[in-house]
């Protein structure tokens, strides 16, 4: 291997996915439904009424998927575990059978060489704690750590990285503000308190880790650099409330101990006053810290709009993705940067990274996708930026090993470096794929060559 390559030996080349999304099966073995499984029957809900019901069959098809990391060099996966799978009613009882299926899954991908990054909640709440008031219930942190709990002991002997909670932001927004992800509530004065009970199960459970495990754990943010869509006044505050919203929102708790003060603005009455303990509290020192990125938003003040008064610019010279997102590399550039500055010293991951497009099936059955390459070049080579600017980052995470479930929009967008053919769940390596292999194999080189060019 070259001397000259950009990334060190021990950069952590992966992809990610999680539970509800490729499982299927949700309900095999004695597990219990959780809200995605709950909010995907409920008619309407998902894009084309689809469910997780099968998904990418990977509860039964782990192996070959294992096999097909394998083939692609990758030495990372990050996935995450299905709550109820294990505790059928978030609490109390344990299903043997749920957690075999993790034990399972983590021995083959050490026997292929790839080190599991394994996250605690990605999304898939019991449905059962849902009933009893959700992340908006005190005791739900409780219930988080007795869970974190069950898995450290079973598998932190095998699980060197572990993640608590995967993009709270998300949860809270899209689960308790805007209600278009589980469990659809609308309710501005709920969505503080979910994000004050996540953020103190994140908080209990690394406490909880540092007593019984041995390796390292963190937590996983989504973040999108925000810039001003002109110089005025107006301009520069909306900016500043939609980057304190979506960028600061959790990490200033987390990494600094207060919330940042435009969310009282934001919220008004409905922004309770958290006791300082528990802000003390919620300040663990972390391991690391996961970064996913997307895009970026261009703001502007815009007067009415609930709750920021803010909206986003389209840039109709770029290009964007099948979900309409901008895309802009430089972004994941400068969003590390501000954590490294902001936050840090502190190991980085780029935990997610990826872009759902068209990809349209060709007659020989190859799935050509070169905007997707394209975007994954352009992206690995803003993360080398920011390391040659002084960022430590250790590994990348390409979001995602296989077209999935996404969310709302069900199997409508395909973020896939395999593609799934959902009728016979034949999986076909995408030429982004390749060229993912291509730039492992040589450490980075392939981002370098001019062959990469385009
Ligand atoms: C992230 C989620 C992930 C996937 C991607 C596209 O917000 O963590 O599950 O849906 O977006």
């Amino acid at each position: 291997m070259s001397d000259f390559s950009p990334f060190p030996a021990d950069f952590l080349w992966g992809a990610a996915t999680s539970a509800y999304q490729i499982e299927g099966s949700p309900l095999a073995d004695g597990a219990g439904p959780s809200i995605w499984h709950e909010f995907a029957h409920t008619p309407g809900r998902v894009c084309n009424d689809d469910t997780g019901d099968v998904a990418c069959d990977h509860y039964h098809r782990y192996r070959e998927d294992t096999e097909l990391m394998r083939t692609l060099g990758l030495n990372a996966y990050r996935f995450s575990v299905s709550w109820s799978r294990v505790l059928p009613e978030g609490r109390g009882r344990v299903n043997r059978r749920g957690l075999d299926f993790y034990e399972r899954l983590v021995d083959a991908l050490l026997e292929c060489g790839i080190q599991p990054m394994l996250t605690l909640y990605h999304w898939d709440l019991p449905a059962a704690l849902d009933r009893l008031g959700g992340w908006l219930n005190p005791n739900s942190a409780d219930w988080f750590v007795t869970y974190a709990g069950i898995l450290f002991r079973a598998l932190d002997d095998r699980v060197k990285l572990w993640v608590t909670l995967n993009e709270p932001w998300v949860v809270v927004d899209g689960g308790y503000l805007y209600g278009v992800l589980a469990p659809g509530q609308r309710n501005p004065y709920a969505a503080p308190i979910a994000t004050h009970n996540l953020l103190r199960a994140h908080a209990t459970a690394v406490q909880a880790y540092r007593a019984v495990g041995r390796h390292q754990i963190g937590l996983v943010v989504n973040l999108e650099p925000k810039y001003p869509a002109s110089e005025t006044v107006e301009d520069l505050n909306a900016t500043l409330r939609a980057d304190a919203y979506f960028n600061r929102h959790y990490l200033d708790p987390v990494c600094l101990g207060s919330y940042p003060p435009e969310l009282a603005e934001i919220f008004g009455a409905a922004w309770p006053r958290f006791p300082d303990a528990d802000l003390d509290f919620i300040r663990q020192p972390l391991d690391f810290l996961g970064v996913n990125y997307y895009s970026r938003q261009v703001v502007r003040h815009a007067p009415g709009v609930w709750p920021l008064e803010v909206a986003g610019v389209r840039q109709d010279r770029q290009a964007h993705t099948a979900l309409d997102w901008e895309v802009y590399p430089q972004g994941l550039t400068d969003i590390l940067e501000w954590v490294a500055s902001r936050y840090g010293p502190l190991p980085l991951y780029i935990t997610e990274n990826g872009a759902a497009f068209y990809d349209p099936p060709q007659a020989d059955s190859a799935v050509d996708d070169p905007l997707r390459q394209r975007y994954l070049r352009d992206h690995l080579r803003a993360a080398l930026a920011a390391m040659r600017n002084g960022v430590d980052l250790r590994g990348y995470f390409a979001w995602s090993l296989l077209d999935n479930f996404e969310w709302a929009y069900g199997y409508s967008k395909r973020f896939g470096l395999i593609h799934v053919d959902y009728a016979t769940q034949q999986r076909t390596l995408k030429a982004s794929a390749r060229f993912y292999a291509e730039v492992i194999r040589a450490r980075g080189a392939a981002l370098l060559a001019d062959g990469a060019e385009g």
